[in-house]
């Protein structure tokens, strides 16, 4: 016997053998397919559709449970559920028969490279909430050249409730890589030379050297950057303490004191790049290098680690005079930073929301990292770089060990990331960043043996 539903294109027999909530999820899959659903239509309810096809709840719910894990479908019971644009052939291939090396082949791939946000564990309500608040008031004619008075606020608030720093100004930026090319600009300037962590964060090199910056390499160990070996004649020092991108370590307190004598001694600036320091494990809070030394550190922060990059929102403090320079290249090119996420900032923080998802990212964070290191180490793997922040590193011998790590991660459908590609120069370390932050809880643990497999 068959039914039909009159709105929608689908037809049950139940004398197969093949389950009815296969086939309803056949039947779906084909219309959206063949396009008799579009991407944006909205399916009735797994209880509305229950009803006109007269088979239980359950059958309509495992049809959608599945349809939403591969991807043709989104949304939730309450807030309906649409079609998506159909997805890529790769999440189609997942029910795809096959052999289990095909199907690694062309299975969507798990991305455990460092540096996503955990955008998945944001309040939907919670975000939808604060954009709309920040869509309240009138048009702004002409965005502020500093930021917003009431973003600059919160972010006044937040560096001193969650990083401990009293920060006399603060500058909008539009993020982290945003304000280098502006501090590269305006403040380093053509021809100087500016030291930086060997292996370091990649796109800000870039933006020093599209500014006819030189960059120099400065090795960094399991204290973070080594202040002696600074080139003497640097402009300034760039460099990640609280994390360090990517070798995991954490600026040692004495390194801290050294790096910012010297600095004074030579009239360097110091760049602090506050890359993960919302995130520290079982571990003492270390000051901040714009605590110890406001009159030669700039300290650099972003929304896009703790929410998502999205929002294009991050924040400056330093000395008077470099806060000045950088106005004065934003009135000379004409150039501000988008008064939007600020906007959607100062609401999360306004309603709490921020703090909310702060104390859920941290926990999710160090419950991932417990996993992760525990299943590591626990294998007899080394590991580097887990008291802070969303990635840790696994080091490897040689060039050859990491390349293999990453070919065989592949072919498993995991994407990972090798150190030697964040050095500027010649890599002298190997092995692999992993970033635990981007992906699903259930996924990461998902992949875990076969990580354990692969690295030891
Ligand atoms: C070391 C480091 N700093 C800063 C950022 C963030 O920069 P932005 O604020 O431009 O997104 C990243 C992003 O990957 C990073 O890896």
């Amino acid at each position: 016997m068959s039914y039909a539903d009159t709105a929608l294109p689908v037809r049950l027999d139940r004398e197969t053998a093949t389950p009815l909530a296969v086939q309803l999820a056949d039947a779906l899959r084909e219309a959206a397919a063949g396009g008799h659903l579009r991407g944006g239509d909205r399916l009735p309810s797994t209880r509305a559709l229950a009803e006109r096809l007269g088979v239980s709840r359950t059958v309509t719910s495992a049809a959608y449970e599945q349809l939403h894990a591969e991807g043709w479908i989104a949304g939730r019971h309450g807030s309906g559920t649409y079609v998506t644009t159909p997805p890529t052939r790769a999440a189609t291939s997942v029910s795809a028969p096959g052999s289990l090396l095909a199907e690694a082949e062309t299975a969507p791939m798990l991305d455990l490279t460092p540096g996503a946000p955990w955008a998945a564990g944001l309040d939907r309500a919670a975000w939808r909430r604060a954009w709309r608040a920040a869509a309240d008031p009138d048009p702004l004619t002409r965005a502020h050249r500093a930021g917003l008075p009431e973003y600059r606020a919160t972010v006044s608030e937040h560096l001193l409730r969650h990083r401990g720093l009293a920060a006399g100004s603060v500058l909008a930026t539009g993020g982290t890589t945003a304000a280098v090319v502006e501090l590269a600009a305006a403040v380093v300037r053509r021809g100087s030379v500016v030291a930086f962590e060997e292996p370091g964060y990649q796109r800000a090199v870039q933006a020093f050297r599209q500014a006819g910056i030189t960059v120099v390499g400065v090795p960094v160990d399991e204290q973070g950057l080594r202040p002696d070996a600074i080139p003497a004649g640097a402009r300034a020092v760039y460099c990640s303490p609280a994390h360090q991108y990517p070798m995991g370590s954490r600026m040692s307190a004495a390194r801290r004191v050294q790096l910012v004598e010297r600095a004074r001694a030579e009239g360097m600036l110091v760049i602090e790049d506050d890359y993960d320091g919302e995130l520290r494990f079982d571990v003492a809070p270390l000051p901040l290098l714009a605590a110890l030394a406001p009159d030669v550190v700039v300290h650099l922060g972003t929304t896009s680690k703790i929410l998502t990059p999205t929002l294009g929102a991050g924040w400056l403090v330093a000395p008077a005079e470099v806060a000045d320079s950088v106005l004065a290249y934003r009135d000379l090119t004409g150039t501000r930073p988008s008064p939007a996420g600020q906007r959607v900032l100062v609401e999360l923080a306004r309603t709490g929301d921020l703090g909310r998802h702060l104390r859920k990212l941290r926990r999710e964070m160090a419950e991932r990292r417990s996993l992760l290191s525990a299943a590591l180490s626990g294998a007899g793997i080394p590991l580097l770089g887990d008291d802070a922040g969303a990635h840790l590193v696994v080091p490897a011998d040689t060039a050859d060990a990491e390349t293999h790590f990453l070919t065989a991660a592949e072919r498993h459908g995991i994407r990972l990331d090798g150190l030697s590609r964040h050095f500027a120069g010649t890599p002298t370390a190997y092995g692999i960043a992993l970033g635990y932050a981007g992906c699903s809880r259930e996924a990461l643990i998902a992949a875990v043996p076969t990580l354990v497999e692969l690295f030891r």
